[in-house]
């Protein structure tokens, strides 16, 4: 497993912290070069810095998925180190506002906008960044960040929830679009996760965590790691033949 994506060139996007870390660190494991790309420079740098310090070909790159200017000189700084892409992972979302994202009669338009032109414009963005330099290299894989949230009919969260449903209408557009010149989509969803920041910064209510264990069918909550291996595996030749899916990662919180 350790050489599963060894040379492989991989830029992770929302890679700073969370999630997108997890990836990064398990890409590197497995011996790609990967480009670590945030909004949050210093967390970027930060955990680049860490991954070549235990010997890993990682690098930072400042980008903001919600601005083209940025997406498109993220990728130029990427593709200027890695000299090709073999595939990309769009993780990034804006999770600063979800718990404004109230309900529909509710929620500030400012609060729905800012979801839609990270969440999804940016992967439309990042997707656009990202196919030339992956058909150039005769093909190769995008994986997508979603949520269980798509399909979950929540009363709250809309604007992340309609984010993430169209998240999924664009991964499949791909597939079907660029399938064929061998480019994979593909989706994961995960279900409630704690990341490390969420642990530490201890902003998640006892309450909610509980109701998320009452929800599970496995026993125990979802963890980073948990959803990183299935973000490599979709990554590696061993999801070559897995296209337009989107992959539920979330210990059986819902059955689909
Ligand atoms: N943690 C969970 O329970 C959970 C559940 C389902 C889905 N998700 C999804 O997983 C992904 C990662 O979430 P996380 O929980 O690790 O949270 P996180 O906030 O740690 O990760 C999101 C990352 O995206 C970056 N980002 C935000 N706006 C950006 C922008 N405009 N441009 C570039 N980068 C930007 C952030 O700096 C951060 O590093 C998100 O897509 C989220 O919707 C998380």
């Amino acid at each position: 497993m350790r050489d599963r994506l060894r040379d492989r060139a991989i830029m992770v996007i929302g890679a700073g912290t969370g999630i997108g870390a997890a990836v990064v660190a398990r890409l590197c494991d497995e011996g790609a070069r990967v480009c670590v790309a945030d909004i949050n420079f210093p967390a970027a740098e930060a955990l680049a810095a860490r991954m070549t310090a235990a010997g890993h070909c990682a690098f930072a790159v400042a980008i903001d998925i919600a601005d083209e200017t940025s997406v498109g000189a993220a990728f130029a700084q990427a593709l200027a180190v890695l000299g090709r892409l073999d595939g990309v992972h769009a993780n990034a979302a804006d999770l600063r506002t979800i718990f404004a994202d109230s309900d529909a009669l509710d929620v500030d338009l400012a609060v729905f906008d800012r979801t839609m032109a990270v969440n999804l414009r940016g992967a439309l963005l990042c997707t656009r960044a990202a196919l030339p330099h992956l058909l150039a290299a005769g093909g190769g894989a995008l994986v997508y960040t979603s949520s269980d949230a798509w399909v979950a009919g929540e009363p709250e969260r809309p604007a992340y929830a309609m984010s993430k449903s169209g998240l999924n209408a664009l991964m499949r557009h791909v597939a079907s679009r660029w399938g064929r010149q061998d480019i994979t989509a593909n989706a994961v969803a995960p279900g409630f996760v704690m990341t490390p920041e969420m642990i530490a910064g201890g902003q998640v209510p006892p309450a909610f965590v509980d109701q998320c264990l009452k929800q599970v069918r496995s026993p125990r909550l979802g963890t980073v790691d948990d959803i990183a291996g299935v973000v490599a595996m979709l990554l590696s030749d061993d999801g070559r033949w897995i296209n337009g899916q989107v992959i539920h990662v979330n210990g059986g919180t819902l059955l689909r």
